[in-house]
């Protein structure tokens, strides 16, 4: 089950039986040119200088390169040759510089290597236009360029050996149809994702043979599909402007595909039932499209289904009873569909599902008539954006699977009941926006794989009960915009310890973390977007690096750049955040929440806290600190400026008095910054780095505070260049 997640580039050919099938190429090619290992030395030596010159710190291994002058260029690291028994007879075949720092233009002159297969330079920063000279490598059958900066129109000609080529995650623009099908004779693999590749891509495939794997995703392909893609075994357009009708024609009798992903396009039409002549499908991906009509009922009859996404398009709601007899079906999305009235009752048969996500739709009434509490193999319920109703159904605590519960922004009333303390695996409560009254109960301290509890606007009252400190793994907490009272219990500080079991659960299950719908929503919800470290994942937030991130997320591997308090190193972690905002918290924090470990932010605006900021908030790896309309006085901890990689400070609307600290022009990093409203601050502010960068508006209503010159004034300096 798990493997058929995985797709199998390997079922291209394998590296050894073409190394052999060319080398018989090669010695009789050797004869003709008189080219040898020496003129290969002498090509790798040229390759070396033109990368040194353009990569003076930072080298990789090529710089290693001939420095004992006694190895032969077949032991330099990254490169290989044929295997020859006869001692000179050997020649580079073999180039993989990938993850080698390297920047600049493509080295322009890999044609001396005569006899090069294999190139490698993925994942460097090299840009410009791919040279002519690479089409001149005419026994290249690896071309890997993906995860560069490269630019430009494609115009590969004459590559006619080429097997696998990767050319995703460039610039690379305009039209395919140079290159297409001029050297596709031989092309097994062909991945141009994420250009900005345009035109259409009709015809441009009709001629390769071969051709197994094509992934064109996130490009901006328009026009409409190519009628032969059923041949292939994994297909994607996924996230291009491809318009039109799928037609029943286009899936041949023997489709051979085990992946088509025709995702985030223009597609519209009924869904062809011919789709079921793929027999061996295992992902069918048509989410994000204007398919309309019924979802074809044939889809039950593909078997070997596992994952089938349908979500954000306008099919009809009913839902063919013989998808219960797909028996792999894991994942079943049909989110986005406006579908009214109560939840189908046929979900409720999908026994076998484990990833059942219906969010975004306009369900009404409660959850539990639909039978979907009783299924044992739910992992991720995703029923948010609905507009259900009532009180939080119990049953769901019954569900022994469940990871991920996404019941937020419905219409939910009452209040969280005590069972919900039973799941033994929960890594998810989101509860967020929605009615609910009553306190927090203390059994959910009892989640201790719990990740995120979202629980932000509601109508929740009481304290927080100090049971929470329990949750060990709860990294990411947001209570803001409740009712919620009394003090910070010191408890508090231990939570988010120790997500590592969860962690290291998540990376050993791999097939569970299936990622593909709702995602994004889900971290939009669940990472403060304005807040950095957080607000980076939104600049690069496309529906695939929403699955990257999330997997990312969930199995706790490094993300966001933060540096321990002192330190203005930063490195990747995965870090989490308190965000207690608009409640009615009162008196003093407690000194323990200098002990908590792994938050960047902490947000306590809009609350009732008082007494002194204690100290030891400057040993917390902060990068958002926001405490504004509170009301705490004394001094302002000096051992704030101790956390050099905080970007946003704001203690606007307290009552802080004494001296502004001096400390604070460690804060290098600041870019966000209000202290406004301190009516008894005073002492002087400092003009150096950061503070020479703030406005007026930072200090407002500070009457004793000496603050520096303002831009508006600096600007009369400026010189401008109109006079004379
Ligand atoms: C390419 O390299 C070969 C030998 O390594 C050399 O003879 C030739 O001049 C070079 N060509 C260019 C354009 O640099
Ligand atoms: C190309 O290189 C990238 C990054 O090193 C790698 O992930 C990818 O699998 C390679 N592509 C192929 C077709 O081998
Ligand atoms: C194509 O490349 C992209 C980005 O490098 C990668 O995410 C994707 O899995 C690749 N497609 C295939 C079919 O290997
Ligand atoms: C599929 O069928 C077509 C036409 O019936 C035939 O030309 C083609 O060779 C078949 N492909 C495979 C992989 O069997
Ligand atoms: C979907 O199709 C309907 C009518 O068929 C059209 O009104 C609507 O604009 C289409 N939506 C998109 C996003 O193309
Ligand atoms: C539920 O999952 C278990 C373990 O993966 C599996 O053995 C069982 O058959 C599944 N139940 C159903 C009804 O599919
Ligand atoms: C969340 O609550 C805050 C404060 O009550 C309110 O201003 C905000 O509009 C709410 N957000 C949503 C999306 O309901
Ligand atoms: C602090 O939080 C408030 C309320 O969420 C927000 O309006 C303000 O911009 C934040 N301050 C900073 C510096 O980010
Ligand atoms: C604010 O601070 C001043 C000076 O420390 C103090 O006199 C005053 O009582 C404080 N006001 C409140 C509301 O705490
Ligand atoms: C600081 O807070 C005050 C009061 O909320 C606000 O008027 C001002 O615009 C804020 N300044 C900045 C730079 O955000």
């Amino acid at each position: 089950m798990k493997k058929k997640f995985i797709i199998s580039g390997d079922q291209a050919i394998s590296w050894r039986c073409f190394t052999l099938f060319i080398f018989s190429l090669m010695i009789s090619a050797n004869v003709v040119n008189g080219d040898s290992l020496e003129t290969d030395k002498e090509a790798l030596l040229n390759l070396k200088a033109v990368l040194e010159e353009h990569n003076r710190v930072n080298r990789g291994i090529y710089s290693e390169w001939n420095v004992d002058k006694s190895i032969s260029p077949c032991q330099w690291q990254g490169i290989s040759c044929s295997s020859s028994s006869v001692v000179g007879q050997q020649r580079v075949i073999g180039i993989n510089l990938s993850e080698n720092n390297i920047s600049g233009k493509i080295f322009h002159n890999f044609s001396a290597l005569t006899n090069l297969q294999h190139l490698d330079l993925s994942s460097n920063t090299i840009g410009g236009a791919v040279p002519d000279d690479l089409n001149q490598c005419k026994s290249l059958v690896y071309l890997n360029l993906s995860h560069n900066i490269l630019g430009g129109n494609l115009v590969f000609k004459g590559l006619n050996r080429l097997e696998k080529l990767d050319l995703s995650t460039n610039r690379f623009n305009g039209d395919i149809k140079v290159s297409f099908p001029g050297i596709c004779q031989n092309l097994i693999v062909a991945n141009l994702s994420t250009n900005n590749f345009t035109g259409e891509i009709d015809s441009c495939f009709d001629e390769c043979w071969n051709l197994m794997h094509l992934d064109l995703s996130s490009n901006n392909f328009s026009g409409s599909l190519w009628s032969g893609f059923s041949r292939l075994v994994g297909f994607s357009v996924s996230e291009n402007s491809i318009s039109g009708v799928v037609s029943g024609s286009m899936f041949a009798d023997n489709c051979s595909l085990h992946d088509l992903d025709l995702s985030e396009n223009k597609f519209h039409g009924e869904l062809p039932g011919e789709i079921s002549n793929c027999r061996d499908l295992v992902i069918l991906n048509v989410g994000g499209n204007n398919f309309t009509g019924p979802i074809p009922s044939e889809l039950g009859s593909i078997s070997s289904i596992a994952a089938l996404f349908l979500g954000d398009n306008r099919f009809s709601s009913s839902i063919p009873e013989s998808l219960l007899n797909l028996t792999n079906l894991e994942f079943l999305d049909v989110s986005k569909h406006s579908f009214g009235g109560e939840i189908q009752k046929i979900f409720g048969r999908f026994k076998q599902v484990k990833f059942l996500l219906l969010h975004g739709n306009a369900y009404t009434g409660g959850i539990d008539t639909s039978g979907i509490l009783k299924l044992q193999n739910i992992s991720r319920l995703d029923l948010s954006n609905n507009r259900f109703s009532g009180s939080l159904p119990v049953e769901i605590s019954q569900m022994p699977s469940l990871n991920f519960l996404m019941l937020s922004n419905n219409q939910f009333t009452g209040s969280i009941p005590p069972e919900y303390g039973n799941f033994s695996q929960l890594q998810t409560l989101d509860l967020s926006f929605n009615r609910l009254s009553g306190s927090i109960p203390p059994k959910l301290g009892k989640l201790n794989s719990l990740l995120w509890l979202m629980l932000a606007n509601n109508s929740l009252s009481g304290e927080i009960p100090s049971e929470i400190g329990n949750c060990t793994s709860l990294l990411w907490l947001n209570l803001a915009n409740n009712q919620l009272s009394g003090r910070i219990p010191p408890e508090l500080a231990k939570i988010g310890r120790s997500a590592t079991r969860t962690f290291e659960l998540n990376r050993l299950r791999n097939d569970t973390i299936i990622a593909g719908s709702g995602e994004c929503s889900a971290m939009m919800r669940w990472i403060p977007a304005d807040y950095p470290p957080f607000s980076f994942v939104y600049t690069i937030l496309t529906r695939k690096s929403c699955r990257s991130i999330w997997d990312r997320l969930l199995k706790g591997y490094g993300l966001f750049p933060v540096c321990t308090a002192g330190s203005t190193v930063r490195t990747l972690q995965i870090s989490g955040y308190l965000q207690l905002s608009g409640n009615q918290f009162s008196g003093s924090i407690p000194s323990d929440i200098g002990t908590m470990q792994n938050f960047s932010m902490l947000h306590l605006g809009f609350n009732d806290f008082s007494g002194e900021l204690p100290a030891q908030i400057g040993q917390l790896p902060l990068v958002v600190l926001n405490i504004t309309r509170n009301q705490f006085s004394g001094q302002i901890p000096a051992e704030i400026g101790n956390i050099k990689c905080l970007q946003n400070l704001d203690l606007s609307y307290n009552n802080f008095s004494g001296i502004f600290p001096t400390s604070f022009s460690n804060l290098t990093d600041l870019t966000k910054f209000n202290i406004s409203y301190n009516r008894y601050i005073s002492g002087v502010v400092p003009t150096t780095a950061q503070f020479g960068t703030f406005e007026k508006d930072s200090y407002l209503g500070n009457p004793l505070l000496d603050v520096p010159d303002f831009m508006d004034n600096k600007t009369d300096h400026l010189p401008n260049h109109n006079d004379r």
